[in-house]
């Protein structure tokens, strides 16, 4: 056996065996280097006389995720991944590649352009390049449909889905599964391959038959679906390529793919991918966690039921805390309600279920909380009862018990400060659904120990949540920029823009739903309490619109009561309800408002801007550490369009100098709501982006 090191590919060979094995941690991401050794390793087995047959396999968790995502609109170096393909089709010795862990993208491709593929138990595989706004470049358009049937094909390229290994065993991704390690598997498959138990061939010379029709529906489909994406329509556009030669066929894929690259969708989703990442970066990363083998949650409430779903989705026993008895119970039928719909959605098993059931204990004993590691608050919005519950908790839970509050708006120092650890509290502000909503904004108080954050991150991994660093303010990150933003909203609306007008807009450019439809979802009692706790310090020169508070004092709170600004008689449709527009109205006229008309443009450039405004502010103020941590925010918890990328990231395709002649031109309408934040002044004087920020 002879071994030659070519970092990060390694040639080996073994008899008439050349192994190829992809070592470019973390996930064998098909960068230049990998690209080159590559195109050495097939070059150099094919002139070995020895050689008949390579076998390609993967170090560490995949044979590859694919692209290196991070040389995306960097100027192309080295061999390009479609041609490296192409030369390894065309080797006249077969070509194996043994797939194990999640193999994605060009990963992918690289399985398809060999001759035949061996599945390792566990391995996922996907053409994931559409959630990023961009379509195989590399053949899978063309190879995928030869290999197998073109529907399935579409299906796969259009959602980006991952096929689990049996699954692409029956579909005919791969040949066989073999259940021993990738280096074993490739021997195998190899020797298989040259005994002729495995056959191989090459896809490119599959002959394929396309019924236009396939095209025809998926591309309508698609529209209807997901009209504001175009890389999924794009990707069904190349899948029909397959009717011209295979060659002509790749170049057009190409030319499709190049299209895509150039799209500010691409840039934005990027940059969503990487934002998820880059949150992980904070100051206490080097700290220790602390152990979280159990937990406490207090109040049975939406989210309280929510939080304790999250915890025991994560195998974290869970102690639920209420005030009585039945309300015991009746929090712990939601979470069973939760538990039995994370089956139902194919989230988790029907044993898992009934484990983390098994897991929960819903009591009215407080005191029961003296020997979990982690407690979670997550009851009424007052201050008072807040402090009387951490007052007690310091009483009773251990030394070392993490203490974490899932406020929304008070002050975590404060509720730190009436206890004696104020090193172990901390807040965990969830969204509602706390177990289906990604983002977890993790509160650090003044004093909250490193450690304390560090654990914050670990329970955030175990539960598959993005955790945001957030500085102490009103309202943290997401809730404050929402109050300043909301308002933006309410002006139109005062001003003459009908608040189903303003919803369209905002949902034609990307939102799941516009503001006021969020409004009635989540309860219009909610923003009407925070508004009349805020009442005494609001300022004397600003605008308050009256319109919300005047639904609300009928009694109409939204969805659950049937009625807010929409009325919900039949709960898939929404129809304005003709009362909150009567009450919009008069509160025009009572206000000496002429309304005027507003474009779906004026709104949503209005809204984005206000929305960007008090992130930078946010910014500034160092609550976010970088404006990427707003964006993942903006994306994990509020339904930001994802192809913008979040707020900071939209802010760059305006520029700050456009940004602020909006704002100049706005604040001569209402000079005290539309202030240019000096972080914005400081980008454009010195021509810098927020993007360049998060470099910093
Ligand atoms: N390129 C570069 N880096 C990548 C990468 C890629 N394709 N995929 C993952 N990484 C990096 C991550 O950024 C992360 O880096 P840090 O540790 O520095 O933050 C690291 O690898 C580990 O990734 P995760 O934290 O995401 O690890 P995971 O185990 O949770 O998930 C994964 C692994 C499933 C592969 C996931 O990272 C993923 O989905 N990656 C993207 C895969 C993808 O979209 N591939 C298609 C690229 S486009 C293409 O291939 C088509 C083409 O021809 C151009």
């Amino acid at each position: 056996m002879s071994q030659s090191e070519v970092t990060p590919v390694r040639v080996e060979t073994e008899g008439d065996i050349g192994l190829i094995c992809l070592n470019n941690p973390p996930v064998n991401a098909l960068g230049a280097a990998v690209r080159q050794g590559l195109s050495d390793a097939i070059d150099k087995l094919n002139a070995d006389p020895q050689i008949r047959v390579i076998a390609i396999h993967g170090e560490g968790r995949a044979l590859s995720a694919g692209a290196d995502i991070r040389e995306f609109g960097k100027p192309p170096v080295g061999p390009r991944l479609p041609d490296l393909l192409d030369r390894i089709e065309a080797s006249d010795k077969p070509v194996i590649a043994v797939v194990h862990g999640t193999t994605l993208g060009g990963g992918l491709e690289l399985a398809l352009s060999c001759h035949a593929r061996i599945g390792l138990p566990g391995a996922r595989v996907g053409l994931p390049e559409v959630s990023l706004g961009l379509l195989p470049g590399a053949g899978g358009t063309q190879r995928l449909p030869r290999l197998i049937a073109v529907e399935k094909a579409i299906d796969i390229i259009s959602s980006g889905r991952r096929v689990p290994v049996d699954e692409a065993k029956d579909l005919g991704i791969v040949d066989r599964i073999d259940d021993s390690a990738p280096r074993e598997a490739a021997l195998a498959g190899a020797k298989a391959a040259l005994d002729g138990s495995l056959p191989t061939r090459r896809t490119a010379e599959i002959a394929v038959d396309l019924d236009p029709a396939l095209i025809e529906a998926a591309t309508e489909r698609l529209r209807k679906k997901r009209p504001a994406l175009a890389a999924p329509i794009k990707a069904v556009e190349a899948v029909a390529q397959i009717a011209k030669p295979f060659a002509e066929g790749l170049k057009a894929e190409r030319a499709l793919f190049m299209e895509l690259m150039d799209s500010p969708d691409r840039q934005g989703l990027i940059h969503a991918f990487n934002a998820e990442r880059a949150v992980k970066r904070i100051p206490e990363a080097q700290a220790e966690p602390r152990k979280v083998e159990t937990a406490g949650v207090i109040g049975g409430g939406t989210m309280g039921v929510g939080i304790a779903t999250a915890l025991l989705q994560a195998g974290i026993p869970v102690t639920l805390i209420e005030m009585a008895p039945e309300r015991a119970e009746a929090a712990e039928a939601a979470v069973t309600k939760n538990l039995d719909g994370a089956v139902k959605r194919s989230k988790m098993t029907a044993e898992g279920r009934d484990k983390a059931l098994a897991a929960l204990n819903a009591t009215t004993d407080l005191e029961s909380l003296a020997s979990v590691d982690l407690v979670i608050e997550a009851v009424f919005e007052e201050m008072s009862v807040k402090a009387e519950i951490f007052g007690k908790l310091d009483r009773i839970c251990k030394p070392g018990a993490i203490l974490g509050t899932n406020t929304s708006y008070l002050d975590v120092n404060a509720i730190a400060d009436m206890t004696s650890r104020p090193q172990d509290v901390i807040g965990l502000h969830f969204f509602s659904p706390a177990h289906v909503m990604r983002l977890l904004e993790v509160v650090v108080a003044d004093k909250t120990a490193p450690e304390v954050v560090a654990t914050a991150w670990a329970l955030a991994g175990r539960m598959k949540k993005v955790a945001v660093r957030s500085g102490v303010c009103d309202g943290f990150i997401g809730n404050r920029i929402l109050a300043h933003y909301r308002k933006a909203a309410d002006y139109m609306m005062l001003d003459g823009a009908g608040f189903e007008q303003i919803d369209r807009a905002l949902e034609d450019f990307g939102f799941a739903m516009g503001p006021f439809a969020v409004g009635d979802l989540a309860g219009l009692d909610i923003g009407w309490a925070t508004r009349k706790r805020k009442a005494p310090d609001r300022p004397a020169e600003e605008r308050y619109v009256t319109i919300a508070d005047r639904i609300c004092e009928n009694g109409w709170f939204g969805r659950k009561t049937g009625r807010g600004y929409y009325l919900y008689d039949d709960p898939k449709t929404r129809k304005p309800n003709p009362d909150a527009v009567a009450i919009v109205e008069a509160e025009r006229k009572a206000a000496g408002v002429t309304p005027r008309e507003f474009s779906d443009e004026d709104i949503t450039a209005r809204y984005m801007t206000a929305m960007i405004s008090e992130a930078a502010r946010v910014v500034q103020e160092g609550i976010a550490q970088r404006p990427v941590d707003v964006d993942a925010v903006f994306l994990f918890g509020y339904g930001f369009p994802r192809h913008l990328g979040g707020p900071l990231n939209y802010a760059d395709r305006i520029g700050a100098k456009a940004l602020i002649e909006r704002i100049e031109t706005y604040a001569k309408e209402d000079a005290h709501y539309w202030q240019v934040p000096p972080l914005l002044r400081e980008l454009a004087d010195s021509g810098r982006s927020f993007a360049d920020l998060n470099k910093e």
